[in-house]
């Protein structure tokens, strides 16, 4: 039977991280460290899923019930997706859906954003629909709020344009970053974040104090901006001041931890020109920029500071057809 495999990237969050929920700008790089998912049809209907390195084997569900029931977390995006895909394009047939992954899920990189947008890449492939990039993104994100209520879909659009990109929500403004080198040092905390989480706890932070938060909201969008242009100019000095200053207002969200300011401050002392962390905070990851020399020297740096150096390969490619 016909079967259909797509990859698509992680993602790095560079600047803008919690503010673009609320309409302002980031800057999103893709990491190459792909999930792939093949997509075959199959005689016996229903959705089947084999996804080890997700923790889920075996998984079968009735076309009726898809998004209904308990369903496995690491599924849960897969299946509403087919679900969205159904309600626009019914089918009667089944299909089977097999995943596997380069990289763990726990560092942040993105794995269910990945996994979605390959997903609706290798199905809509297999039927023979072509999508745009943006009409991609609608149905993977439509998928993300089903699963998460909240989200600004920047991994989603990671996921399907690839490069490092300025982005807004949901997708109203992708615009590709022109410089190509990106000399950056990424560190793992050890710690994983729960996003949805640490969003609703700046949700409620906003609530307390809209004017406050809104400010901070909107001297982050300053920041994305300059950066944008920092990094078209590969001005490496101004960018990491920037992300400094980024860090300095993520701290005043509360989404900062003694582990990612150990990890920041290792790499500043050794060098760095700037440094933040990226995503929804708490743990994950944390980036700083330097001189493309120094970053093994403060790659080594985040090491002795507890961390883990993750040498990873960054403005990567975006969703591609594998066979
Ligand atoms: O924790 P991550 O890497 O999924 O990043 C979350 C980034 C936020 O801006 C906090 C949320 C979002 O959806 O944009």
């Amino acid at each position: 039977m016909k079967s259909i495999t797509a990859s698509a990237p992680g993602k790095l969050m560079l600047y803008g991280d919690h503010a673009v929920v609320y309409g302002k700008p980031c800057i999103v790089t893709a990491v190459d460290q792909r999930i792939y998912v093949t997509v075959h049809l199959n005689e016996k209907k229903g959705f089947h899923l084999d996804a080890p390195d997700l923790g889920v084997s075996g998984y079968i569900k009735d076309q009726k019930k898809l998004g209904k029931d308990e369903i496995p977390k690491a599924v849960a995006f897969i299946e509403h997706c087919y679900k969205r895909f159904l309600e626009k394009y019914p089918q009667s047939q089944g299909i089977s859906v097999t995943t596997k992954s380069d990289f763990s899920s726990l560092f942040g990189f993105g794995s269910s954003s990945a996994v979605t947008v390959a997903f609706a890449k290798a199905l809509t492939t297999l039927y023979e629909i072509e999508l745009s990039n943006k009409e991609l993104f609608d149905v993977c994100y439509q998928a993300v709020i089903d699963v998460q209520g909240v989200g600004s879909g920047f991994d989603i659009a990671a996921a399907i344009w690839g490069g490092t990109i300025y982005y807004v929500t949901p997708a109203k403004i992708v615009k590709p970053l022109t410089c190509h080198e990106l000399p950056l040092v990424v560190g793992y905390t050890g710690i994983k974040a729960d996003t949805t989480t640490l969003v609703r706890m700046v949700e409620s932070l906003k609530q307390q104090e809209p004017r406050r938060i809104e400010h901070i909201f909107d001297q982050i969008s300053n920041i994305v901006d300059t950066a944008f242009q920092a990094m078209n100019e590969n001005d490496w000095e101004k960018a990491g001041e920037l992300m400094n200053q980024n860090q300095e207002l993520l701290r005043e969200l509360q989404v900062s931890s003694v582990k990612i300011e150990q990890l920041i401050t290792a790499a500043q002392q050794a060098g760095a020109y700037g440094a933040k962390l990226s995503g929804a905070g708490g743990g994950d990851c944390i980036i700083a920029i330097c001189e493309k020399e120094s970053m093994q020297h403060i790659g080594k740096a985040v090491e002795n500071a507890d961390g883990k150096h993750l040498q990873v390969q960054l403005h990567a490619q975006g969703v591609r057809i594998e066979k």
